[in-house]
């Protein structure tokens, strides 16, 4: 679908009487760097080329008319400016009314209401960071139909205050930001305990990143993301009892070896032991992208892998039989699980020439082990959330 054909679609469905702007804002895939977020360390993100549109025209009375093409059933949601409290017949309406309230709380003007057309090609429930993307997109609609000035970063922040305390996820800032700082070609190398970041070019010769989709239906996955998170707190304030860290980011490994028996679980141990070895190989990860070292960048991939199998045991038989299948086949430097894990989404750094044995190869292992097929799309990198038709 076009944006042409979303403008139509837009019209047909709320005959507007004021200008309409279009928006998008991409998903998200992580080369490296995986639940260190939440735990004070580095992520290594990218904005891809899917994600979500946005079609809006300001009104005059306080109602927000909201629908979105991928929830055609549950047809337009009207909501009043004057109460956004989530609500939970609201369903997917509610990423972009808590963002107007966080919006609201933060002090900006936002007096009269708007209709508004979502349409998102993110293959639904991939881990590729749809939410994020809804919460972005409506981020750059309302400081355009209100002409406000809001820092980028503040914006980013602000979705991820949605995540946590509208939506009730208690995600890191890693989503919202690479959907909000994204640079056509460029990953994102961000201290998520600092907010600094630096841009790194994705330059990758012969070679392209394919994503993989499980196709597994993501259950547990925000319980078990919590879960992991309260593990990684536990041992935090076991090693605090003798360490003035705020965070396990904040430790290197030589650090850990030597401390990590303040740590009362071995579960704990096994936990906090993931986040900084992937801090460290994130870190790596972006000087071995700068030598241009794709061989090395690729075997740091598959370290991560083996660390959230055994270690931090957020992966399942789905991405683990991607990741294994992945490497085994000729052309490949590396595959991993990407984003929260328990289903979603594998990486793999293939070689161009080989991609369609290496579909052909995994789909027939994949199949026959978990008994239906991957799907395969190529990751371009795009830009962050923005207008369209500026
Ligand atoms: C999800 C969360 C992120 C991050 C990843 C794991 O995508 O939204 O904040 O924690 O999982 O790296």
């Amino acid at each position: 679908m076009d944006t042409q054909q979303l403008v139509r679609t837009f019209n047909t469905l709320f005959q507007p009487e004021h200008d309409v702007r279009t928006f998008f804002a991409p998903g998200r895939i992580n080369l490296i760097g995986e639940h260190t977020d939440y735990n004070g360390g580095y992520v290594f993100p990218a904005s891809i080329s899917f994600g979500t549109y946005a079609v809006a025209a300001p009104r005059d009375d306080r109602k927000v008319r909201l629908y979105s093409i991928n929830f055609e059933d549950l047809g337009i949601i009207t909501v009043d400016l004057d109460d956004l409290s989530y609500n939970k017949a609201d369903n997917w309406a509610n990423y972009p009314k808590g963002m107007i309230q966080a919006f609201i709380d933060e002090g900006f003007a936002i007096e009269h209401g708007f209709d508004i057309l979502f349409y998102g090609n993110i293959p639904n429930g991939a881990g590729l960071s749809s939410s994020a993307s809804i919460e972005l997109v409506t981020g750059v609609v309302l400081a355009s139909l209100y002409h406000l000035e809001i820092d980028r970063i503040r914006m980013v922040q602000l979705g991820q205050q949605v995540e946590n305390k509208y939506i009730g996820v208690n995600s890191g800032i890693m989503d919202q930001f690479a959907i909000g700082m994204g640079k056509k070609d460029h990953a994102i190398l961000l201290d998520c305990h600092t907010l600094d970041y630096q841009y790194a070019p994705v330059e990758l010769g012969d070679y392209v990143i394919a994503i993989i989709n499980t196709n597994k239906r993501r259950e547990l996955a925000d319980s078990k993301y919590n879960e992991r998170r309260s593990e990684c707190d536990s041992a935090l304030r076991d090693l605090q009892t003798q360490l003035p860290i705020e965070s396990l980011g904040e430790m290197s490994i030589a650090m850990f070896e030597e401390y990590k028996g303040l740590i009362k679980d071995d579960i704990h141990v096994k936990r906090a032991k993931h986040a900084v070895y992937e801090n460290q190989r994130t870190k790596d990860a972006l000087a071995r992208l700068k030598e241009g070292d794709l061989v090395r960048f690729g075997a740091l991939l598959n370290q991560s892998h083996l660390s959230l199998q055994h270690d931090y045991q957020v992966t399942g038989i789905e991405l683990d039989t991607l990741a294994e299948a992945s490497w085994a086949q000729p052309g490949v430097l590396g595959a991993r699980m990407t984003g929260a894990g328990f289903g979603g989404c594998a990486i793999a750094l293939v070689e161009k020439d080989k991609l369609p044995t290496f579909k052909e190869n995994v789909t027939r292992i994949y199949t026959d082990k978990i008994g239906y097929a991957p799907t395969f799309y190529e990751a371009t990198i795009g830009d962050g959330a923005k207008e369209l038709n500026e």
